[in-house]
């Protein structure tokens, strides 16, 4: 295998104080920790089963192959190059230009989904227990909706799963980029993939399984509007994690002879597939059953303890679920909590404990506007998006990602241009990846920041 050929050319890293990733195998770990997350197994199901399956699907991965993926390249070459936090990393490579307004708003952004994030894992991380408990074993989803209601309607759940969820990424976040991320994130993929089969060969071996695989593999293009195409836009840039300096901030731990281009390969194919076997999972067994897909958020909260409780074994496949999921979320809040850390620590000169509690308390408290958006902030609505929790969500997947990812892409082909990159794509002519990194160039230059503008321009309604 290629990764074993090259291993004995491993070069020293460059810089002794900064923490960094060790192994390739743990950049690929942390990477896809960080792409792997709800994304994949709340957001992808229930924006697939409310925007008629098959058609969404493919507008997705077109995104995903034309945007979210030279967005990644980009943001990895720029963090492994500069070797600084999301901010500085374009201050670097940028001295005297605004373009580390990127990373700045890379940073509010990562304040604004750990916002809804650490709420949506905190329901997930409540469901495990209840799911022990049998609290949410029952085939009527009128019950199992109850149950969701009453967490979510109740201030005091909400706020303390939200800070149990908090408390527990920062404990990992406090050990470090090697010692933490590296080391969970390596432990929990495997662990992932594992669970994530189990449950699909359960699902897709239920009788009347057949609807749900042809819902996920029928495309139905009447349904792909304007508003789609943004929604399937915005979801790329959500679920490989760019648009937003995060992965500037991984790519700053890489290692010097990381092969970049085929990294993000990889943690793109790999995101990809989690998507479609959490599809695979949860479509067949929600038509097996009779149940709708198209309710939503809450098709994750309602429908799926609904569904599990209508099959052989249920509280068990029940359990395996949620914590697939929370250890999905997982990798992807450590990403998240490691934007601002990152920027406290580099460039404010902050220990890392009191940069990492200092996140946290600041999490708590923007947090805590999606954690009481069902109870004591529900009569604060925003227009047709609905409460804070969904203008967090709303806010940075449709416009602050998408708009970072433009920028981005703007600043590699106009500014960093072909000779800077090649060079540095190419870790300095070691690899043999000239015609690679000329279609990278030619599309992050022209074709994505075009694509991108279009779709946000009409998505928005501007055009
Ligand atoms: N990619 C993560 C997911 O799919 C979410 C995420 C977005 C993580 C942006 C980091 C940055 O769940």
């Amino acid at each position: 295998m290629a990764i074993a050929d090259r291993a004995e050319s491993v070069p020293k890293q460059t810089t002794v104080s900064r923490d960094t990733f060790t192994t390739r195998l743990g950049v690929i770990a942390a990477t896809l920790g960080s792409a792997v997350g709800l994304g994949n197994i709340w957001k992808f199901p229930y924006l697939t089963g409310a925007n008629g399956g098959a058609a969404f699907i493919i507008v997705y991965l077109l995104c995903t192959l034309v945007v979210g993926l030279p967005v990644m390249i980009t943001e990895h070459v720029i963090g492994r190059t500069a070797r600084e936090d999301a901010i500085a990393s374009l201050k670097k490579l940028a001295p005297g230009k605004a373009w580390w307004l990127i990373g700045a708003s890379g940073i509010l952004a990562s304040f604004l989904i750990m916002a809804f994030y650490t709420e949506v894992a905190a329901w997930v991380f409540a469901y495990i227990v209840k799911a022990v408990q049998g609290a949410i074993l029952s085939t009527d989803p009128a019950v199992t909706e109850a149950a969701f209601a009453d967490l979510v309607s109740s201030p005091v759940q909400s706020l303390v799963w939200q800070w149990i969820v908090l408390a527990f990424i920062a404990s990992i976040i406090a050990l470090g980029v090697s010692k933490g991320i590296e080391r969970m994130t390596k432990r929990l993929m495997p662990a992932l993939f594992g669970i994530l089969i189990i449950v699909v060969i359960r699902s897709i071996t239920l009788p009347g399984a057949g609807q749900g695989l042809e819902f996920l593999l029928k495309p139905d293009f009447s349904k792909v509007t304007g508003a789609t195409v943004l929604t399937a836009l915005g979801l790329s840039f959500f679920k490989l994690s760019v648009g937003m300096g995060t992965m500037i901030t991984y790519g700053s731990y890489f290692l010097d002879d990381q092969d970049i281009p085929s990294t993000a390969t990889r943690v793109m194919l790999s995101d990809v597939m989690v998507s479609f076997l959490a599809g695979l999972a949860i479509f067949p067994a929600v038509f097996a059953f009779g149940f709708q897909p198209e309710s939503g958020p809450s098709l994750l909260f309602i429908t799926i303890p609904a569904v599990f409780s209508s099959m052989p074994f249920g509280q068990v496949f029940m359990i395996l679920f949620f914590v697939l999921t929370a250890i999905a979320a997982t990798g992807a809040m450590l990403s998240l909590f490691e934007v601002p850390v990152a920027y406290l620590e580099g460039t404010l000169n902050w220990s890392r404990k009191k940069a990492t509690i200092a996140v946290m308390i600041g999490l708590a408290i923007v947090g805590s506007t999606a954690a009481l958006s069902e109870s004591l902030l529900a009569h604060i609505r925003f227009g047709g998006i609905g409460t804070f929790f969904d203008l967090w969500d709303y806010l940075t997947s449709n416009v602050l990602l998408p708009v970072g990812g433009l920028f981005l892409c703007v600043f590699a082909g106009w500014v960093l241009r072909w000779d800077k990159l090649k060079q540095w794509l190419s870790n300095n002519g070691t690899l043999d990846n000239e015609g690679v990194v000329r279609g990278y160039y030619w599309i992050v230059k022209y074709v994505t920041p075009i694509l991108v503008l279009i779709i946000l321009l009409t998505g928005l309604g501007i055009i």
